[in-house]
């Protein structure tokens, strides 16, 4: 089984990116073999700031790395070391109908929120498709918000097989349904896109407040709050903490009693505690850069002889070899 997921250098990785998509990820390291990527192409369709982006590029490898991405058992790489993805996309741009592309809730998310689209915020599950097909992958493990962009994928590929011929693996997408939302600060999806995100390596001073700051309701703490599993606290400190100290404090708020200060007081302490094991391998990664330069420079040349052998067979089933 092949296994393959990428994340954008587009800002700090938050507990989202981690529950949603990382910490599954890196658990299927074990079933297969497994080639993630640091998606630095797509992370221009919002980004503009070349130095940023170079700074996030090495962020998002300490951050992987740090939470336990093996890059021996797994190859580890920057999306634009391996180019041939962009030729491939393009081969699959013409058969991806237009259709397809416009119904994209995320494309469609974004314009809501205000930012204005480019060809590359519109093509961009294209691709995401090259991405996926280039590598023969079976199994994308995502957050839900990338579901659609999965089945686009698959889309695309049957109509290239259709077209030209038993060219490409059909992958499926693997949601981890129980955090496959995780709420952000304002109850919305966690997302760097809605500045409402948790880091996982925050800083402790500026985290501390971030959670202290959560927006709760006005009830006092005697009333019972018969809605407490909806509660954002109570969802993120579930992730964070043992099962039954998340079910303790949702029963208390349930039974009233129980103060939001308190319940978020003890969602830091979890958080940092949790964290606490990568935030250390971190900081030794962050002082060996070399030794995270060689992975991804490994891990592109690893990726880059899968990458030609597909592209090869996708140039020979379309008359372009
Ligand atoms: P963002 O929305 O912050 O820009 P990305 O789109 O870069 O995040 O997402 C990277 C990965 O993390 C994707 O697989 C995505 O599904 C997952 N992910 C992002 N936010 C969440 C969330 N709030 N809950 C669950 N998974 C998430
Ligand atoms: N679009 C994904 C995101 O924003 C990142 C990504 C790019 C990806 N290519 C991919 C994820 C291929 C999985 C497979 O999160």
């Amino acid at each position: 089984m092949r296994i393959l997921s990428g994340i954008q250098p587009s800002g700090a990785l938050h507990l989202g990116n981690y529950f949603g998509m990382m910490r599954p990820a890196i658990e299927l390291q074990e079933q297969g073999d497994a080639y993630f990527f640091i998606a630095d192409y797509h992370s221009m369709t919002s980004l503009y700031d070349a130095a940023q982006r170079r700074q996030n590029t090495i962020d998002v490898a300490l951050d992987f790395l740090a939470c336990g991405l093996d890059p021996v058992r797994s190859v580890f790489f920057r999306q634009s070391a391996v180019p041939e993805v962009v030729e491939l996309s393009w081969l699959l741009t013409t058969v991806t109908p237009m259709g397809l592309l416009e119904r994209c809730h995320s494309y469609k998310d974004k314009l809501a929120h205000g930012i204005s689209p480019n060809h590359g915020l519109f093509a961009y599950p294209v691709l995401m498709a090259a991405d996926i097909l280039i590598y023969d992958a079976n199994v994308v493990p995502v957050g839900r918000d990338q579901k659609q962009h999965v089945e686009v994928t698959r889309d695309v590929a049957q109509k290239f097989n259709q077209t030209y011929g038993e060219t490409f693996v059909i992958p499926e997408s693997r949601i981890r349904e129980s955090v496959a939302v995780v709420p952000g600060t304002d109850g919305q999806k966690m997302s760097k896109s809605y500045g409402n995100t948790i880091e996982i390596f925050g800083e402790e001073k500026a985290t501390r407040k971030k959670i202290m700051a959560l927006v709760m309701d006005s009830r006092t703490p005697a009333e019972p709050k018969p809605d407490a599993d909806k509660n954002i606290a109570v969802q993120l400190l579930k992730l964070v903490a043992p099962a039954e100290v998340g079910t303790d404090f949702e029963e208390r708020l349930k039974a009233g009693g129980l103060g939001y200060g308190d319940l978020k007081k003890a969602l830091f302490e979890h958080y940092w505690t949790y964290f606490a094991p990568a935030r250390a391998r971190r900081a030794e990664l962050a002082a060996n850069l070399d030794h995270v330069e060689n992975v991804l420079r490994e891990g592109s040349e690893r990726a880059a002889l899968v990458a030609r052998a597909t592209l090869k067979r996708a140039r020979r089933a379309c008359g372009i070899d």
